[in-house]
């Protein structure tokens, strides 16, 4: 069944070997057979209306929701704001004439994005929630809801939630902006991205005694790593860092490349691992300064490039795709290199101390 972990010995490896059928399931869900969007007009016309889009979540889901910021941008030329939840519940930001709300959440339950939830109700606002789970509270009260097929997700480490939430948010800012005549989003094929996607992370998973190598060579005895990055790529190295925090307990920052040299530089040790995650074209030449400056630190550096940008020395090449889909593959051996150091430290890796699944309170 679903929720049975067969030969798995925990869920979190399940769930991250399920994400290449999770992104075929979601193309097959939500985008007709020619390849269009298939989300409601109700839906559409209410988005169209707004002048700003305004994306709330906690955790792995506000990560997804830094990755829709360059979704909706690119594709839609709507400005997009992410907000954390429970920073947003109690200092609102100015908004915009007509905004639009999109609650990201895993388990629709989580009590912070609530929080916020309940304030957009009460201001007359409509909203749509992106969630894994059917009647939940945040789909309940929000006015749409957009399921997110990925199965039960049951590792508190959130891995297939967080994919098929970014891969939800290309398909609704596809459709968005092919509703307003945006000739990117006509242009982007986001049915062919999700098969090269799911390919891409099959390649990825297939991968995994590899990953377990570097995850036991690099980060079994560090008490502290950096994931670097610029643009999407620095939104993955949040999420990435978040992932090796939570359930292997090594003290790790998803860090801004650029920013690193204004203070953080400092932090570097012999041997303290870097990971330069490298899918953007403009900015890989910075990344990598960036990674050599700290490499005369003495840090171990790590990369993990898209393979149009690779070189002789990178240590891991994701498979190419459309470059505001590379989150959806580069994520992919982060959630490795946790999950192996987790499991070689003899953690519980479905189970870390300190947290639950949902959190529900504020
Ligand atoms: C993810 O690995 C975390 N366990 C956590 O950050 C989680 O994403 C957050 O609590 C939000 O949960 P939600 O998506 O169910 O709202």
């Amino acid at each position: 069944s679903e929720t049975d972990k067969g030969t798995y010995p925990f869920y979190m490896l399940k769930e991250i070997d399920e994400q290449p059928n999770v992104m075929r399931r979601l193309a097959q869900i939500y985008l007709s057979e020619t390849g269009e969007p298939v989300i409601s007009d109700k839906l559409l016309n209410s988005m169209k209306q707004a002048d700003r889009i305004y994306i709330v979540g906690a955790g792995t889901s506000y990560h997804a929701g830094l990755v829709g910021k360059r979704l909706f941008e690119n594709l839609t030329q709507t400005p997009t704001e992410v907000h954390i939840s429970s920073e947003f519940a109690y200092e609102q930001p100015i908004l915009s004439k007509k905004p639009f709300f999109i609650f990201l959440s895993q388990s629709g339950e989580t009590a912070d994005s609530r929080e916020v939830l309940v304030n957009v109700n009460a201001g007359g606002y409509e909203s749509l929630t992106i969630t894994n789970v059917q009647n939940s509270t945040l789909s309940r009260e929000a006015t749409y809801t957009l399921l997110l097929h990925a199965g039960p997700e049951i590792a508190v480490a959130s891995t297939k939630a967080y994919t098929a939430q970014i891969a939800i948010e290309a398909i609704l800012a596809k459709a968005l902006g092919e509703a307003d005549n945006q000739i990117v989003a006509q242009r982007f094929d986001v049915r062919h991205q999700l098969g090269l996607v799911a390919t891409g992370m099959q390649a990825l998973v297939d991968e995994k005694s590899k990953i377990e190598k570097l995850a036991k060579a690099s980060f079994l005895k560090t008490p502290n790593a950096f994931y670097i990055g610029r643009g999407i790529d620095w939104s993955v190295s949040l999420e990435a860092a978040l992932k090796l925090k939570e359930i292997s307990y090594v003290q790790a920052e998803g860090f801004a490349s650029g920013e690193l040299k204004h203070g953080t530089i400092a932090l570097i040790e012999k041997g303290t691992p870097v990971i330069g995650i490298i899918t953007q074209e403009k900015t890989a030449g910075l990344t990598r300064s960036n990674l050599q400056e700290t490499m005369a630190r003495g840090a171990q550096i790590l990369t993990i490039v898209s393979e149009s940008l690779a070189k002789p020395g990178d240590t891991l090449i994701l498979p190419d795709v459309d470059p505001l889909m590379s989150p959806l593959l580069s994520v992919v051996p982060t959630q490795l290199i946790a999950y192996y150091t987790s499991l070689n430290k003899g953690l519980d890796v479905d189970k870390p101390r300190n947290l639950a699944k949902s959190v529900t309170v504020e």
